[in-house]
């Protein structure tokens, strides 16, 4: 099996694996689990590991569903005024969300309990009331995936939602940035494959992903 079959089979089973971008892009490391699979323990793991942003990326067509737009559309501010990021066209950020189940939030029962909920809805979309279940503002942030995934665009955004998709899991993926506790930047894709290794986590190159995929 290839590093990519690896990372399918991985994902299958509802276990992480860690994705560096590109070097000509943000150049991170994410770990990027199904959302359906993420347990309090795999919250902390996030947190205490990786240390970036905790967000639930959908497919573009399920957000549709769920009425939730580009943040940047919707924000009437001049500080939304610009697209001007340095590594891609536009960010992916949509809204925060709680589920209206949790208390404050920001706990790892909590977020645990927001993603596998956006998990399941994002099975079956049209039957999801949005604003029935879930509040916004919130703590786990949604990311829209492009239309046609990695032939639009190839952010950690995309390259989860693909993994969902090859290993038949629900179009909702938690990816999270790998920050180094030592300079504060994103890790160094070397450091970030030796954490894999010991972590017993498939490191991929999203490189690997568009070859075998678009
Ligand atoms: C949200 C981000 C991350 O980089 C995340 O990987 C999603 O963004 P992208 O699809 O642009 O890589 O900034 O914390
Ligand atoms: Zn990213
Ligand atoms: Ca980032």
């Amino acid at each position: 099996p290839t590093a990519v079959d690896r990372a399918i089979d991985t994902f299958r089973r509802g276990d992480p694996v860690c994705i560096h971008d590109a070097d000509d892009r943000e150049g991170e490391t994410d770990i990027i689990y199904p959302a359906t699979a993420v347990t309090p323990n795999a919250v902390s793991r996030l947190r205490n590991d990786a240390g970036g942003l905790i967000c639930v990326a959908v497919d573009g067509e399920v957000a549709d569903a769920f009425g939730l737009p580009f943040l940047q559309d919707v924000l009437d501010h001049p500080a939304a005024g610009d697209h001007d990021l340095t590594y891609d066209d536009r960010s992916s950020f949509s809204l925060p969300v709680n589920h209206r189940k949790t208390d404050t939030g920001i706990t790892d029962e909590d977020r645990s309990l927001t993603i596998r909920e956006l998990a399941t809805a994002a099975d079956t979309p049209e039957e999801t009331a949005f604003a029935s279940s879930f509040r916004t503002p919130g703590h786990v942030h949604i990311l829209r995936g492009a239309t046609n995934l990695l032939a639009d665009r190839r952010g950690h955004t995309e390259l989860g939602l693909t993994l969902a998709h090859a290993a038949d899991q629900s179009p909702a993926v938690v990816v999270c940035e790998m920050l180094d506790d030592e300079t504060g930047k994103a890790v160094a894709p070397e450091d970030a494959a030796t954490y894999a290794e010991a972590q017993g986590i498939p490191f991929i190159e999203g490189a690997q992903l568009v070859e075998r995929f678009v």
